[in-house]
């Protein structure tokens, strides 16, 4: 008999936007090993050098409005459409799908999707230290650029997560993990706390759990199921088996 999938959760890393044009963080040329990310994502780092840090975020910013979402977010997006649609019919009431991102690109809702959350913040958005209000930013930002709602110079910082920072979200993600039956990890290296632990909260929750990835990640052994590949093809197909009801389980 097929498990009868009805809640699903899906984490998204770097891996995802990679085939985008966006670079990731622990590969080989990722931007981790161009950067100290203790210059460019901490605290500290921005309050030692806040121009370092508002122009590596400039010159990503810049890059993401030139990249286009690739085949992997348009699958997710179609998956969670297909998805919330078969629970209005088979059911009367909504499945659940939540994505989760840890990427700051907006490549997931340009494709469509619509139930997300961007534990790690957004890049197209800068956030007011004095005011805290949180505005759309598609232009580069300096030291003197100035909050449009509390009209104080240097205060803005990007509205991301950085190291020793609490991400976003943690109270609604961790509802979804514990209520999931599916959890899919998909473009992520496992390096990085909470989003590293979801599995393991997934799997408490008796859930299955499938790995998509370019390779097997840190975690590669909590997960029941993996499938290596480029996510451009290896996310479209697995959600048109889910979809179909072809339930691939490894190990
Ligand atoms: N398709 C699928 N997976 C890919 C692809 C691809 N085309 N290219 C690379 N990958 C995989 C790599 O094998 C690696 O396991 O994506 C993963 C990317 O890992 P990281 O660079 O560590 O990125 P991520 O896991 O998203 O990092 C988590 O770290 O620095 C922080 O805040 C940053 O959100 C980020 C967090």
């Amino acid at each position: 008999m097929q498990p009868d999938y009805r809640r699903i959760v899906i984490l998204t890393g770097a891996g995802i936007s990679a085939e985008s044009g966006l670079g990731t963080f622990r590969d080989k040329d990722g931007l981790w090993t161009k950067y100290d990310l203790r210059d460019v994502a901490t605290p500290e780092g921005f309050a030692r050098n806040p121009t370092l840090v508002h122009d590596f975020y400039n010159a990503r910013r810049r890059n993401l409005l030139d990249a286009e979402p690739n085949a992997a977010h348009f699958a997710l997006a179609e998956l969670e459409q297909a998805w919330m649609a078969r629970g209005r019919k088979i059911t009367g009431a909504d499945h659940d799908f939540l994505l989760v991102t840890q990427n700051v690109d907006d490549l997931h809702e340009r494709a469509g999707s619509e139930r997300l959350l961007h534990m790690h913040g957004e890049l197209l958005k800068i956030r007011c230290e004095n005011c805290g209000s949180i505005r759309e930013c598609r232009t580069d930002i300096d030291i003197a650029s100035v909050c449009p709602a509390c009209e104080l110079p240097g205060y803005l910082r990007p509205h991301v997560v950085w190291f020793g920072e609490m991400p976003f979200y943690m109270d609604r993600i961790q509802q979804a993990l514990e209520a999931c039956d599916l959890f899919i990890s998909i473009g992520t290296s496992g390096n990085v706390y909470p989003a590293a632990g979801f599995v393991a909260e997934a799997r408490r929750g008796k859930a299955h759990t499938v790995e998509l990835n370019l390779e097997p990640s840190e975690g590669r052994s909590l997960f029941r199921e993996a499938h290596e590949g480029p996510a451009s093809e290896v996310v479209p197909l697995y959600a048109s088996r889910l979809l179909a009801g072809e339930y691939t389980q490894m190990w």
